[in-house]
């Protein structure tokens, strides 16, 4: 059973592209699921730092084939860009290989993703602008287009001649916007496929001959479960499924190859964008977590809300996705606080709860219930093993495990690669 799928706990950002890019190095194959360029995944090599938006976190480890898959949208002119910024920086790129089946944004989504949010006004969700919810309604709505369709140009322009005029309907009449011209997009994306021509393959072939030759093959998952359109805190959700079984129908994977579920938590919680955060903290000490914590979107540069561990939150995701070990990120972060809260459930409307209730306005309301821990205050940063960690430190970790009933495998101290503890049942 090759398949580690490694899907984020909480709502984005917990650090999957480090633990991703630790994974890879003895993967046969690394696919990103879903989601599109409103992920930011980062990875520190020394003194370089590499924020991948498309572009599997695998792709620094030249052994590894690294898949744009079928769940994804893809914005090919965001994908070239990326593509020229790694090879600039001496990545190679022979190993990268992007689904036919993934879909594009076109250059009419991330405009109207603008303009709908704009129309929510203050019931906006606080998207990333990049056209993604957009895309997705036309995959759903089968008016979108693949990346595959780069190859069949007379097809996708008779596509764009029957999809355009109801794109433009909407962008002149609801938002009076200006119209899109099928000359001048064909025109662009003729260009993107001579560029892209190279990556393009059916990657069932591939992922299936990696299966049956038992060789390692890991989901990058994108953004996190409280995102998931169906599980997370709709609608201020994104329009993807980041959940350990949206990985799967994202990489074309049946779960019975699946050996490990991996969820990347951080050790603490930040969101980016609106929508409820039980445990978010207003005042002076997120501020602070905010600073230390470096909290600031790697795709939009927005600061990311930042507040206290959530169990509740934590426990629901590790039941949703079937998660059976725990990356915990962020330690060092955490390492001057006096001390410091962990939530274990919520009070609203005289009942107690001990998961997320989908009644987003009960949860914007509710008293998340705390804990206390003491804080450590000194440096995890240098911790290599376990035993390293300063004892309220590593009884921080085992609450955490107590709470989701989950062992911890991974602790992250640091974003470089090396600050990385890995305890028994991790690799
Ligand atoms: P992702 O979207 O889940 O891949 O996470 P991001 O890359 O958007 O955000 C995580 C940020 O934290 C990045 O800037 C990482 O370099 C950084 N990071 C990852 N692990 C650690 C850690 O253990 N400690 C610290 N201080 N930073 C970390
Ligand atoms: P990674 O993979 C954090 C959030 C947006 C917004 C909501 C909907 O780096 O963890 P969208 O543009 O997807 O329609 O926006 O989802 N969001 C993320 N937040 N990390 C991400 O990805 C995110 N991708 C989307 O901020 O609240
Ligand atoms: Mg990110």
């Amino acid at each position: 059973m090759p398949v580690v799928i490694c899907v984020g706990g909480q709502w984005g950002d917990e650090g999957k592209g480090k633990v991703v890019d630790l994974l890879a190095e003895t993967a046969a194959m690394v696919v990103r699921s879903q989601g599109g360029n409103n992920a930011g995944h980062t990875v520190v090599v020394g003194e370089r730092e590499y924020r991948f938006n498309l572009i599997p976190a695998g792709i620094l480890h030249p052994k590894t084939t690294c898949i744009i898959g079928n769940g994804v949208v893809l914005d090919p002119r965001v994908l070239l860009s990326e593509i020229e910024a790694l090879e600039a920086a001496g990545a190679d790129l022979a190993n990268l290989v992007i689904s036919e089946r993934a879909h594009m944004i076109m250059p009419y989504h991330p405009v109207l993703d603008r303009l709908e949010e704009q129309a929510r006004g203050d019931d906006r969700l606080g998207t990333t602008y990049r056209g993604v919810g957009p895309a997705y309604s036309d995959k759903v709505r089968r008016i979108g287009f693949r990346v595959g369709d780069l190859q069949k140009l007379r097809f996708l322009e008779k596509k764009l001649e029957f999809v355009l005029p109801l794109k433009n309907d909407i962008l002149g009449k609801l938002y009076g916007a200006p119209p899109f011209e099928v000359a001048a997009i064909l025109e662009e994306y003729t260009g993107y496929a001579r560029r892209l021509e190279r990556f393009i393959q059916d990657t069932f072939p591939l992922t299936h001959g990696a299966l049956a030759r038992g060789e390692e093959v890991v989901l990058e998952g994108a953004q996190g479960t409280m995102l998931d359109l169906d599980l997370g805190t709709y609608p201020y959700v994104t329009s993807s499924y980041p959940s350990a079984g949206g990985c799967l129908a994202g990489s074309g994977i049946g779960p019975r190859h699946v050996r490990q579920t991996l969820g990347v938590y951080k050790a603490y919680t930040t969101r980016v964008g609106y929508g409820p955060f039980p445990t978010e903290l207003t005042d002076g000490l997120g501020d602070r977590l905010r600073e230390v914590g470096h909290e600031y979107g790697t795709t939009t540069g927005r600061p990311r809300r930042v507040g206290w561990f959530d169990a509740a939150v934590a426990r629901y995701s590790v039941a949703l996705n079937g998660i059976d070990a725990v990356a915990l990120t962020k330690l060092d972060v955490l390492d001057d606080l006096e001390t410091i809260r962990i939530c274990t459930g919520y009070r609203s409307k005289g009942q107690a709860h001990d998961h997320p209730m989908a009644n987003i306005s009960h949860l914007k309301h509710c008293e998340p219930q705390y804990e206390d821990l003491p804080g450590w205050r000194a440096s995890t940063a240098g911790a290599r093993r376990y035993q390293d960690l300063p004892p309220a430190a590593r009884a921080y970790v085992e609450r955490l495990e107590a709470l989701l009933q989950a062992p911890v495998t991974h602790i992250s101290v640091g974003a470089a690669r090396d600050q990385t503890i890995i305890r028994a049942g991790g690799r």
